[in-house]
């Protein structure tokens, strides 16, 4: 059987350059996006290969809508003279980045690129992908533990991620017929780049998380790595429409 490929936006980096590391080492194929650093997208490209994969990376500001139809079609061409494919079987919606502002101080512009970054981004990507995507396929939205505990600074950021949530249980519902799940995948915490790379870098805010978690340390890409090659691994065809924390136990 031909391995399985899985598209992962925002693959350069943090969580979705360890997603993409852990798919490769579980057997899957990947081709990941990244928005700036194409050499870094290069490197995971390179490091998946050393892993006896294969794997492309493809340009994609997916805040930036117009370019889906574009991107769908050279995905398509990938898929043909990489894979001799038509089709590709996983979509991770994973890119993305934050605004931190509290809800009293947060501007129109900052809302409105937090909804095309994480709402609009997911929805209308995931819609141009859909007729590539292989009948049985899975789809994993990435959203975040500030849809279920809140912290001040985050309300815009937490409610686009709030709807990507809700909008996992539609698309499970209207994709069913199709024999694709879709699911989210909440983190905690974790010690990436993100937000400026607060978590990793601020030992006051670190230690703060950890203190909150029962496991009692911030998460690392991979333990969100390994649960996203677990989610899409073959014991898992049956969870579908579900939000999956992955926090170590944050905030219980
Ligand atoms: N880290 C956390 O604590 C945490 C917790 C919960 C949820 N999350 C979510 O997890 C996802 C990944 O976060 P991360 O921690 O891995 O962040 P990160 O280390 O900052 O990496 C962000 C990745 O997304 C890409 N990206 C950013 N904006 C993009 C855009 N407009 N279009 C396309 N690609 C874009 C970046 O590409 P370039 O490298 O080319 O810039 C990079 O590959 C995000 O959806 C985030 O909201 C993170």
């Amino acid at each position: 059987m031909s391995k399985k490929i899985a598209i992962v936006t925002g693959g350069s980096r943090g969580l979705g350059r360890n997603m993409a590391l852990k798919l490769a080492a579980s057997g899957v194929d990947v081709i990941l996006t990244y928005q700036h650093q194409r050499d870094s997208a290069e490197a995971v490209v390179a490091e998946i290969e050393t892993l006896g994969g294969r794997a492309a990376a493809m340009a994609l500001d997916v805040g930036d809508s117009q370019q889906f139809p574009a991107f769908a079609a050279a995905v398509k061409e990938v898929l043909a003279g990489q894979w001799q494919r038509q089709t590709f079987d996983f979509l991770v919606n994973n890119a993305g980045a934050g605004v931190h502002a509290a809800f009293a101080d947060t501007t129109e512009d900052q809302f409105d690129q937090l909804m095309r970054i994480h709402l609009k981004g997911p929805f209308f990507l995931t819609q141009n992908l859909l007729p590539l995507m292989a009948d049985h396929g899975r789809i994993l939205n990435v959203s975040s533990g500030l849809t279920r505990f809140a912290l001040p600074g985050y309300s815009a950021y937490a409610a686009m991620k709030g709807a990507v949530e809700v909008l996992t249980r539609y698309q499970a519902k209207e994709l069913g017929s199709r024999g694709i799940t879709v699911n989210t995948l909440a983190p905690g915490a974790i010690e990436t780049d993100f937000g400026g790379g607060a978590v990793r870098d601020n030992p006051a805010l670190n230690q703060f998380v950890a203190a909150q978690t029962a496991l009692g340390r911030a998460g690392l890409p991979d333990d969100i790595g390994q649960v996203v090659a677990a989610l899409l691994s073959d014991g898992c065809g049956w969870v579908n429409a579900q939000r999956i924390e992955a926090s170590g136990g944050m905030f219980l």
